[in-house]
């Protein structure tokens, strides 16, 4: 493959920027209103030049789609919705040809409820092979109509669901950690362990170059699935808990048999963690030599628009991946978390993920937040590491927080008694070209419009309205991810902190490159001899770095 060649001598993945394609609205090619295989297709060149590395593509196995594809009904087919597994191969050799690199999603922790091995088990008996596969457990209390423990979903609502039995008397219940259509299988069986090789071999065998792995910190469960009780989750003050589900030690064999299988290939695969842990001490297992090779960076991206919060962040993170050896990533956003311009929006401090409503009680100045993620974006690019672009992040769009209720489909607005509104807000089809919607997402002829309904306003965020507009969000990531790859200072490294008045951070990198970021002080002057190489917004009339604002330097 035409790859991009590995980096001052470091493997690509040490400072690869990964665009995170969000398969079902990033292009749709057949009309249909969902983003598909053959749009993506259509928008590798656009990818190729806006200078990343690698995309990961979000689950496009088939689904029934109850959680937008992370409910997986079989690991080696592609969804009917996106294509198929020739549009797959195809695109796959042409994003290779133009020096990409593909990612896929893997979903280790739960299967669909309509995936074979589920409804086998639900055909069998109480205590047979094909239950064992799942977590099934008899209930508590008088007929076992208690749930065995007081373990929550995620998405709101008990963690289990009981079944009928063969006679037609309620049963047995399963653990769904998600919604309860996504039964959580059992990492102690060697059925699941080796499906889930067997799918690696399968998608590495057609050329795919890695993995994030969804939930890497849920897989294993405590012995005897003790009660959560009044354990915390996420810890609170970054202390370390024994939580009996999330974060346990055992998950980490299974790494470190997978990483021994990517290595067996002579262009090694690699892996990145969703590993929500709170604590980079933590999360940096997860990365240690023998096991992934990269985890995302959540901390960073919750942290609130602060410069002493970003930068503990910054050298937390930094100091915990060194002393394993691994490069650290950075990310801003995904298909999960509110968009960076609409966080940044709001107050410092302001971290809220999934409560639009608490979010929309907040005063919001979403000309600051623009700012604010240009300044963001220069930062994450100059750290030490790779980083993930989240589709959109680069347009500068804001999370959508008026969708109507009823075009809501994230689980998490059902399954919370319709009290959080959720993720869809993130997820709205991308914009591409054109006036109004569909706005070039589906083709003109489109028999059905996007899937989510598109702002108006989004007609000025178009890839077309920001092309060749210097001050677009756009072309800043455009030059800016140019400009890093002829930086021999950027990606992978080390990096030193220097002075830096109150509410700035400023820190070099070698040979001869300084970053300069103004969350909030007075201007900062630009140490002399230096030379802008770019600036996330206009400096002073003397030439300073007024807040809000990032400068890269030349020395
Ligand atoms: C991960 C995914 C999220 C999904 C969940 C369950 O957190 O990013 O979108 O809902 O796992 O698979």
């Amino acid at each position: 493959m035409a790859a991009r060649p590995d980096r001052n001598g470091t493997p690509w993945w040490r400072s690869a920027i990964i665009y995170q394609v969000y398969i079902r609205s990033f292009a749709d090619g057949d009309g249909d209103g969902i983003g598909d295989i053959a749009g993506l297709r259509s928008r590798l060149p656009y990818l190729a030049e806006l200078g990343i590395d690698a995309l990961w593509i979000n689950p496009w196995y088939p689904s029934p789609m109850k959680d937008a594809g992370y409910d997986v009904s079989d690991f080696r087919a592609i969804e009917p919705l996106f294509g198929t597994l020739a549009d797959a191969e195809a695109m796959i050799a042409e994003a290779h040809d133009l020096g990409l690199r593909i990612l896929l999603d893997i979903v280790p922790n739960h299967f669909s409820d309509q995936h074979a091995w589920f409804r086998e088990a639900l055909a069998a008996d109480p205590g047979s092979p094909e239950r064992a596969r799942f977590i099934f457990r008899d209930g508590q209390g008088p007929d076992g109509a208690e749930p065995p423990n007081d373990w929550m979903s995620n998405f709101g609502g008990l963690a289990w669901t009981r079944v009928p039995e063969a006679d037609g008397r309620p049963g047995q219940w399963y653990l769904h950690l998600f919604t309860p259509e996504q039964p959580d299988v059992d990492w102690t069986n060697s059925d699941v362990q080796e499906e889930f090789t067997q799918t690696m071999r399968f998608w590495f065998g057609l050329g795919v170059d890695g993995f994030r792995i969804d939930v890497a910190h849920g897989l294993a469960k405590a012995e005897g699935l003790p009660d959560v009780g009044s354990t915390p989750w996420p810890p609170v003050g970054g202390e370390i808990v024994d939580h009996p589900h999330w974060d346990r030690d055992e998950v980490h064999e299974i790494y470190r048999s997978w990483r021994s299988l990517a290595d067996t290939y002579d262009d090694p695969r690699v892996f990145v963690a969703e590993a929500w842990v709170h604590h980079p001490g933590r999360l940096a297992h997860y990365v240690r030599a023998d096991e992934l090779h990269t985890a995302f960076n959540f901390d960073f991206l919750l942290a609130p628009w602060d410069a002493e919060r970003m930068r503990e962040s910054i050298v937390a993170s930094l100091t915990a991946h060194e002393a394993v050896g691994a490069p650290a990533t950075w990310v801003l956003s995904n298909h999960d978390t509110v968009r960076e311009v609409s966080r940044y929006a709001r107050p410092q401090g302001a971290r809220t993920l999934r409560k639009l409503d608490d979010l929309a009680a907040l005063p919001a100045d979403f000309a600051v937040g623009r700012r604010r993620a240009r300044a963001a974006a220069l930062l994450m690019l100059a750290l030490p590491g790779g980083a993930y672009v989240y589709q959109g992040e680069e347009l500068g769009l804001a999370e959508v927080e008026d969708l109507p209720e009823d075009l809501l489909q994230d689980p998490g607005w059902e399954q919370s008694g319709r009290t959080e509104r959720g993720r869809d807000g993130c997820r709205v089809p991308i914009p591409w070209s054109g006036e109004t919607p569909p706005f070039g997402f589906s083709p003109d002829d489109a028999g059905s419009p996007p899937w989510l309904p598109q702002p108006a306003e989004w007609r000025e965020l178009t890839v077309e309205a920001q092309t060749g507009d210097e001050d677009s969000m756009l072309e800043l990531y455009r030059r800016a991810l140019h400009l890093r790859r002829a930086q021999p200072a950027l990606g992978d490294g080390r990096l030193t902190w220097l002075d830096a008045p109150d509410g700035a951070l400023a820190f070099g990198r070698d040979p001869g490159f300084v970053c300069i970021v103004n969350l909030s002080g007075d201007p900062v002057p630009v140490p002399d001899g230096t030379e802008i190489l770019i600036s996330s917004g206009p400096l002073t009339d003397d030439g300073r770095v007024p807040f809000d604002t990032s400068v890269w330097l030349t020395s």
